[in-house]
């Protein structure tokens, strides 16, 4: 059985007292939730506050990217280990923001994924398809060749650490969910993809849905049986919400 996972992305959101504050106010929250795996992602110089806030709770710290070198002349970048000195035990890899905003390929986020294993990180690798490749039927294609190509350099004995998140781009930050049938049928395809790949491994990783999750649509998306959690974006930014949808994919799973 694959422990739930839930995460929120938060982006280029909360300054360092708001992302104070806002860790203060899911350790009241969720603190002590320790049915789902929890983790944030705040921007990478709030993330020592999230971990001092964070500290003693079941709410793990996740960087927004990570370089895959482990150090010298990359202006800008930070490095997998750097990541985990500062406390992160997670960094989310290949977001379609990344891959449209920064250019990330595939074979990038591979060597990304690769370097996070090494240095003790847990992988969150994101993959998803854009409104014309949906339309153009080309869904399962595309989501194949990034599954493939971002999960390339992953030793088979270390897959278990990696989870994917499949995130639709057209779902992202737009209110329009993919449907939980839509979900499942992605997933499911993944699921069998990672099998040919990683073998008995498959059945360990975790898959969550990303795009426009919500306290509303949470429970139906997670009864789904290959939707392992979600990637939360703009609904992690508020502590009651965010708690919503991980109680709600809790009791999704216990039924
Ligand atoms: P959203 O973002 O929940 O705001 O749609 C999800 C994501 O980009 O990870």
């Amino acid at each position: 059985m694959r422990k739930p996972f839930v995460c929120g992305n938060w982006k280029m959101n909360k300054n360092v007292g708001e992302t104070r504050s806002l860790c203060a106010e899911l350790r009241t929250a969720l603190g002590a939730f320790s049915q789902v795996e929890l983790a944030v992602a705040p921007v990478f110089v709030s993330l020592p506050a999230a971990v001092d806030a964070l500290k003693g709770t079941n709410i793990g710290v996740a960087g927004q990217d990570c370089h895959a070198e482990k150090e010298g002349a990359y202006t800008g970048n930070v490095s997998a280990p750097m990541l985990f000195d500062a406390g992160c035990r997670y960094v989310i890899l290949g977001h379609s923001e990344r891959r449209t905003y920064h250019a990330e390929t595939d074979a990038l986020v591979a060597k990304k994924a690769a370097a996070a294993l090494a240095a003790g990180l847990n992988p969150i690798v994101c993959v998803g398809e854009t409104l014309a490749e949906r339309d153009g039927g080309k869904t399962l294609t595309v989501v194949e060749t990034q599954v493939r190509g971002s999960l390339a350099d992953i030793p088979e004995a270390l897959a278990a650490r990696v989870t994917l998140a499949y995130e639709p781009v057209w779902a992202i930050g737009t209110g329009r969910n993919a449907t939980s049938a839509q979900a499942q049928e992605v997933h499911a395809f993944i699921r069998g993809l990672l099998r040919s790949m990683v073998h008995g491994e498959a059945d360990k990783m975790r898959i969550q849905y990303g795009g426009s999750v919500k306290p509303d649509n949470a429970k139906e998306l997670m009864a789904q049986p290959d939707v392992d959690g979600a990637l939360v974006g703009g609904a992690s930014l508020k502590a009651d919400s965010f708690a919503a949808i991980v109680k709600a994919m809790h009791e999704a799973r216990a039924r």
